[in-house]
């Protein structure tokens, strides 16, 4: 049995190309741009087997252990969410980790001779997967997207501030609260696709579901694509309102700690 053809696992490969024509269509995902990664290991039965050894095996840098021998879903290097979202299984891969969590194997390409790897930024999704597997998490999705309205932010000094962009995000809009209660976490610029900035990219999920990479983008983790995608919605909704009334010449008001109060109290 082919595991693309897991029903539940082709609900999630669906949801994935649904998100991903949406970040196409909202400029986000410039050429191939942005990467997104499912842990599917819950949706994979005992009864799937494979022979492994006919895929060849790609060694890690690091060992995740949380991840051993688990199946993720990974969106492939140099592809483009526009054609993610019309050809899923050709833009993406699903690996399994060996039983150390040090290596993988791309099980969903023809045998030997597969076309493409993961993502550049594989370690920043293992790392943020495995610290889920280890508090055995309900959230197994992680996207990462090119958000205009968020980088544009990080490209102001004065809201490379936690604090400041969490004020900024709840005060524009009240959604924001509700849905991204956390609030997001900053990283201050590192080299993409490094494991300094995975590491840096964990330690701030430890308290927040988003991180926004300086001059860069994106990390959001949570239980189901469509959620996911949402919260960097959401975000990019409250952004896009401060940028309107700056651009109209305005000082924006922002909700105030009262309304925030009752919103958290009646909410959450
Ligand atoms: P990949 O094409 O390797 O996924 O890289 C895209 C990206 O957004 C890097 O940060
Ligand atoms: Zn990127």
């Amino acid at each position: 049995m082919e595991i693309q053809k897991i029903k539940r696992v082709r609900k999630i490969i669906f949801e994935v190309s649904e998100v991903a024509d949406y970040l196409w269509q909202r400029g986000w995902a410039e050429r191939n741009a942005g990467n997104i990664s499912v842990n599917i290991n819950h949706l994979i039965n005992d009864d799937f087997k494979i022979k492994l050894n006919d895929y060849p095996s790609y060694k890690l840098s690091k060992t995740y252990p949380a991840l051993a021998g688990m199946y993720l879903f990974v969106t492939g290097t140099g592809k483009r969410m526009r054609d993610l979202a019309k050809d899923p299984l050709k833009n993406a891969l699903i690996i399994k980790m060996n039983s150390e969590g040090s290596a993988y194997r791309i099980i969903s390409q023809k045998k030997r001779g597969h076309k493409f790897l993961p993502t550049s930024e594989l370690p920043t999704h293992l790392l943020i997967h495995n610290k889920l597997a280890e508090s055995n998490s309900s959230n197994k999705v992680v996207i990462h997207t090119h958000t205009n309205e968020l980088v544009a932010l990080t490209q102001i000094r004065e809201y490379c501030n936690e604090e400041k962009l969490n004020k900024l995000f709840f005060g524009m809009h009240p959604e924001t609260i509700i849905f991204v209660p956390r609030g997001v976490g900053f990283v201050e610029y590192s080299m993409p696709g490094s494991e300094d900035i995975a590491d840096k990219t964990v330690k701030v999920l430890e308290n927040h579901d988003v991180a926004l990479w300086e001059k860069h983008g994106v990390f959001a983790v949570g239980e189901s694509v469509p959620d996911t995608f949402d919260m960097i919605d959401i975000l990019a909704k409250s952004a896009r309102i401060f940028f309107m009334c700056k651009s109209a010449g305005y000082e924006p008001e922002g909700l105030s700690e009262t309304e925030l109060s009752r919103l958290i109290s009646t909410f959450l």
